[in-house]
């Protein structure tokens, strides 16, 4: 059986990202950050994604060092928060984000949201990135409409795109977007925090498969080109998000969920181009 922890992905500018990484939002609590971390890396998760408003990036530090796993092996993004986009902020506290997780690069570093200062925060990743501060550089939470007035303006094309994708908000529009521009998709809530098993057809496909709703709707952004972050503080979770190679579903499968109807939609609003 093919170990999907070790299937990569080719981003834009040559560097290759992990397809499954380990989220950690609402991983502030120390033990259990660590304690989750390190069973992520035991089992052989190499790619973890973080953020600056999640407040953990010291929690990771500890995990990374007592895992022993070298930091060379491990794919480690994280993102400015919304507050810190001008051009200087953006410097500083990407230092800082070093300096918590005790390393001196970061894999990949996103915009957070786009703000009506995203681009002075890119500007400065942009620069960070020539320097050699960091490896790939993108955005999150971008529409279609923000990314056709951000491309014309930056030098270096985004990597990444970080979005809430499931099959509550499928987001065909950006996916498609950004699969013609070369922008990889990440998505986030992918298990809408486990409520995904609440649609029927999610239900009767994890049933015809023996597998759980979580494994349907992460197996159905992969199956999509989609790069997924499950988050859990389980073990028995976090060992489940990846087990998905036992099946595959069918394109006829693929595009019920993406047309299914959306009665259960947790956070996603329609946005304008650099909203605050
Ligand atoms: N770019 C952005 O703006 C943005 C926004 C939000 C999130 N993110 C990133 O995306 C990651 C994933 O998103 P998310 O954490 O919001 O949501 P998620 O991964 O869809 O769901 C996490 C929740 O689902 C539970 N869970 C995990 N695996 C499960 C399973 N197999 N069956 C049932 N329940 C399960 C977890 O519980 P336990 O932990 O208790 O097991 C947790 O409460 C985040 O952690 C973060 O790294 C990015």
């Amino acid at each position: 059986m093919k170990n999907l922890l070790k299937s990569t992905r080719v981003l834009n500018n040559g560097v290759e990202i992990p397809i499954i990484g380990l989220g950690t939002y609402r991983m502030e609590n120390e033990q259990q950050a660590v304690d989750s971390i390190k069973y992520a890396l035991e089992i052989g998760y190499r790619h973890i994604d973080t953020a600056e408003y999640y407040q953990n990036h010291k929690h990771i530090a500890k995990a990374i060092k007592e895992s022993k796993v070298p930091r060379e092996e491990i794919f480690i993004t994280s993102k400015i928060w919304n507050d810190y986009h001008d051009y200087d902020q953006t410097i500083a506290h990407f230092e800082q984000i070093l300096e918590e997780l005790e390393t001196d690069y970061l894999d990949l570093c996103l915009v957070h949201w786009p703000t009506p200062k995203a681009l002075s925060c890119y500007q400065a990743l942009q620069d960070l990135y020539n320097a050699g501060k960091v490896r790939a550089i993108g955005v999150s939470n971008f529409t279609v409409t923000d990314l056709e007035a951000f491309l014309p303006q930056v030098n270096i094309k985004p990597v990444m795109n970080q979005i809430e994708l499931n099959p509550s908000v499928p987001r065909n529009d950006v996916v498609d977007f950004c699969n013609e521009h070369n922008i990889a998709v990440t998505s986030w809530q992918t298990i809408m925090k486990g409520q995904v098993g609440d649609f029927e057809l999610i239900q009767q496909l994890a049933k015809k498969y023996d597998v759980s709703p979580a494994q349907i709707a992460l197996k159905w952004a992969l199956q999509r080109n989609v790069i997924i972050i499950p988050k859990s503080v389980t073990p028995s979770r976090i060992f489940e998000n990846q087990d998905l190679d036992k099946f595959e579903l069918t394109t006829e499968e693929i595009s019920k969920i993406n047309t299914m109807t959306k009665d259960l939609n947790l956070n996603y609003e329609p946005v304008d181009p650099f909203r605050k």
